[in-house]
């Protein structure tokens, strides 16, 4: 049987710790799906301005070779019901979140991974100058 893995995130201005995040996710199973933070979610929920948009996001997942499926994030609350819709084995996310989500623990795997240390999105967008401090 295939077993998929899912993640979350915004993965906007891709950088290492992304990579090496997909790459473990992916070594858990056989098919990845990225749930991708939409431009609305990030602006009006999570309160991030995002450098580029939804579609360019997308297309730069789609394209790496972890990556097999991209699909929009919109809301805290579609997490279970993701599960279901895309048949999910292993739930993955970075451990800033660790023990947020045990709470699906009765519909699937839950995993939590290290980050990776020292970069950041939003680290990149500061030295950049592309967001005030
Ligand atoms: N991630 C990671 N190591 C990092 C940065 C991100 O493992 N150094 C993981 C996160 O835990 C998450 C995924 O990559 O599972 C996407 O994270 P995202 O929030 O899009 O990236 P950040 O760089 O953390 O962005 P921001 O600074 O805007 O929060």
């Amino acid at each position: 049987m295939t077993k998929r893995v899912i993640t979350y995130g915004t993965y906007d201005i891709l950088h290492k710790g992304h990579i090496n995040l997909l790459k473990r996710a992916k070594a858990l199973g056989d098919e990845l799906v990225v749930m991708l933070s939409t431009d609305e979610f990030n602006q009006d929920v999570k309160g991030k301005d995002n450098y580029y948009t939804y579609e360019d996001r997308k297309l730069v997942l789609e394209a790496l070779k972890y990556v097999d499926e991209v699909h929009p994030e919109e809301n805290w609350e579609q997490k279970a019901t993701d599960i279901e819709k895309y048949d999910i084995d292993v739930f993955v996310m970075g451990d800033t979140w660790e023990g947020k989500f045990d709470f699906l623990k009765n519909q699937c795997e839950v995993i939590y991974l290290p980050r990776t240390e020292n970069v950041s999105t939003t680290d990149i967008k500061r030295r950049l100058g592309l967001k005030e401090d």
